[in-house]
């Protein structure tokens, strides 16, 4: 950008038209959003002589002039994807509405001098237009509790988008293993071949480290970089209380124990009996 910009300046030094020089700022965001607006700015700064006109261009046809001079000073003109709202139009500042694919381009700024018609300066910048999904991702397949070595499984889907979302999952906040995962697949619709939807498969089979505290979170995230981020995030439960193994031992003991100790009891009884008996025989 600073080698344009000093390539120009050299450029207009040695075309001995220094003193007529602005030095133009163009603001274009990089993307938009499908059905959304966007504000182009270009900005001059005046020295000796004063602006003739800006002239706006996409793709090089010629869709907005500001001539401060005339009566009325703006003036539009029809290219296809750009719709300016002239409303909110105002001498360097530039509304467009209602963003549609075709208004993905290279966006000229071009301001002449009173010369006339000198070219004084030129940039342009391209914009991207995407087009985002109308909702978050949506989980599908997930049930409320599981059991230990249950089958996880889920569908995350995000509605079309363009370019494609980028689908992730996360166990706990953590990332899912890539093992874990399986796609993404695409859908593309009839209605918009230039979009697809994006859906993402988690499996896995549910071990103790996947709860904390007897509880699992889950959580689909799509992103469109950069203008789209969104999530769905689900708790689920373990379905029979948590038995560690250390618990498994002690019960193992304790049945053991029992099932020892009721034949000793009988037998003891049956000893003090007989003892008893011995003792009133004799
Ligand atoms: C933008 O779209 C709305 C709704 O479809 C319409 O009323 C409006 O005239 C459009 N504006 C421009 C500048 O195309
Ligand atoms: C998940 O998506 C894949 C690919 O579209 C499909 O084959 C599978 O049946 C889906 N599973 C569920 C549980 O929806």
């Amino acid at each position: 950008m600073f080698g344009k910009t000093i390539l120009l300046l050299m450029l207009l030094w040695t075309q001995d038209s220094v003193k007529s020089l602005r030095l133009v700022e163009l603001w274009v965001p990089t993307h938009g959003r499908e059905g959304g607006k966007a504000f182009l700015s270009c900005n001059y700064v005046l020295q000796e002589d004063s602006l003739y006109a800006i002239s706006w261009y996409k793709d090089e046809q010629e869709f907005y002039h500001y001539e401060p001079t005339h009566e009325p000073n703006t003036y539009n003109f029809h290219v296809d994807g750009v719709n300016v709202d002239t409303l909110r139009s105002k001498n360097e500042v530039v509304a467009l509405v209602n963003l549609t694919q075709q208004s993905s381009g290279n966006y000229c700024c071009e301001e002449t001098s009173d010369g006339p018609g000198v070219l004084v300066a030129r940039r342009c910048k391209y914009m991207n237009i995407q087009l985002l999904p109308n909702t978050g991702p949506h989980v599908v397949g997930l049930k409320e509790l599981y059991n230990l070595d249950d089958l996880v499984v889920a569908n995350c889907s995000v509605p079309p988008s363009r370019p494609k979302a980028l689908l992730e999952w996360f166990i706990n906040d953590r990332p899912a293993p890539a093992s874990y995962i399986s796609g993404p697949w695409y859908r593309v619709s009839a209605e918009r071949p230039d979009a697809a939807e994006s859906i993402l498969q988690l499996s896995f089979i549910a071990t103790p480290s996947d709860f904390v505290n007897g509880a699992m979170k889950l959580k689909c995230q799509a992103t469109i970089v950069p203008l789209y981020q969104k999530g769905e995030e689900s708790t689920h439960y373990i379905a029979s209380p948590f038995i560690e193994s250390k618990d498994i031992q002690a019960i193992v003991i304790s049945t053991l124990v029992y099932n020892w100790s009721a034949p000793f009891i009988i037998s003891m009884f049956f000893f003090i009996l007989l003892w008893v008996i011995t003792l009133c025989c004799c």
